[in-house]
C-alpha cells in the first residue's frame, strides 16, 4: 500500500525526490541505481530522481519494475525550434522522463530565470505530459528583511498563473529557502511547517477549488538522513527534495527509509 497523508479529506502521496544537479556520468548513474535499489525494496514512498539529461534513458532502463520515477532538472518552454543548447519536453519524455524540476533556485539565480519564464515552462510541461516540480524560495536577504511570505506569494502566483485546479492537483511545489540549499543550515521543522501551511493557503486563496489542496508540498534545503523524519512529521510537508544527500545511494536510501531512522539530537 502506498504511503499517503490525509488532511481534511484530501489525500496526498509522500514523495522523496532527489536532484543530482550536474553530477554523475552514465557509468556513475547506473552504478548508483545498482547499489540503491536493494536498499529501498521495502519502501512504500514515491521516489523521484531528477538526473542529468544524458542519464535519463539508462536510469529509466535500470529502475524498471521499481518504485523509482525518473525526471529531468530543466527544459525549455518552446515545443521545438532554433534554441541552441536547449532541450524540449517531448525529447525528455521520449527517453522516459515523467517529471521535470522547474524554477530551481540555481536556475533562477545563476541563469536568471524569471517567474514568467518558469510559468511558460510549467504550461509546456502540462501540454506535453510531464509533471512539474515547481521550486520557490526566498533568499537570505529577503528572509532577514521579513519578506518571505511576500516573495513566496509572488512566486506561486506568477509561476503558476493560468494553471487550473485539475493541473494543480498534479503539481508538486518545492519550498526551498535559498539560504538552506547546500549550506547545512535549515529552518526548524516548525518554521518550515509554518511556511508550508502559508503556501497551501496561498494555493487555496488563488485556486478556490478545494481539490487544489491536494497539491504536494516538498521541503528542500540541506535535507539529510538525520533531519528527514523531523520535516516529514509536519502536517503540510508531504515530502522532501534532496540535493547533496541524494548523490550517495546509502544516504538517499536512509532518507527514503526515514521512518526506520532514529533521529539524533
Ligand atoms: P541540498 O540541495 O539538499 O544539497 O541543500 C537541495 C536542492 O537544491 O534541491
Amino acid at each position: 500500500m502506498e504511503q499517503i497523508r490525509m488532511a481534511k479529506q484530501i489525500v496526498r502521496p509522500c514523495v522523496i525526490a532527489g536532484n543530482w544537479k550536474m553530477n554523475k556520468t552514465i557509468t556513475e548513474a547506473t552504478r548508483f541505481i545498482d547499489e540503491f535499489l536493494p536498499l529501498i525494496e521495502k519502501s512504500t514512498t514515491q521516489i523521484y530522481l531528477a538526473v542529468p539529461f544524458t542519464s535519463i534513458q539508462p536510469v529509466v532502463e535500470k529502475v524498471k519494475g521499481s518504485s523509482v520515477i525518473v525526471g529531468a532538472q530543466n527544459m525549455n518552454d518552446a515545443s521545438e525550434g532554433a534554441f541552441t543548447g536547449e532541450i524540449a519536453a517531448i525529447m525528455i519524455k521520449e527517453v522516459g522522463a515523467q517529471f521535470v524540476i522547474l524554477g530551481h533556485s540555481e536556475r533562477r539565480h545563476i541563469f536568471g530565470e524569471t517567474n514568467e519564464f518558469i510559468n511558460r515552462k510549467v504550461k509546456r510541461a502540462y501540454a506535453d505530459g510531464l509533471q512539474p516540480i515547481v521550486c520557490i524560495g526566498e533568499t537570505r536577504e529577503q528572509h532577514e528583511a521579513g519578506q518571505t511570505q511576500q516573495v513566496l506569494t509572488q512566486q506561486l502566483k506568477e509561476s503558476l498563473a493560468g494553471v487550473n485546479a485539475a493541473q494543480m492537483q498534479k503539481t508538486i511545489i518545492a519550498y526551498e529557502p535559498v539560504w538552506a540549499i547546500g549550506t547545512g543550515i535549515t529552518p526548524t521543522p516548525e518554521q518550515a511547517q509554518e511556511v508550508h501551511a502559508f503556501c497551501r493557503q496561498v494555493v487555496l486563496d488563488n485556486w478556490t477549488d478545494k481539490t487544489s489542496l491536494s497539491v504536494v508540498l516538498l521541503y528542500g534545503g540541506s535535507v539529510k538522513p538525520d533531519n528527514t523524519k523531523l520535516f516529514m512529521e509536519q502536517t503540510d510537508i508531504d515530502g522532501v527534495l534532496v540535493g547533496g544527500a541524494s548523490l550517495s545511494p546509502i544516504s538517499f536510501a536512509q532518507i527514503v527509509n526515514y521512518q526506520n531512522a532514529t533521529v539524533k539530537g
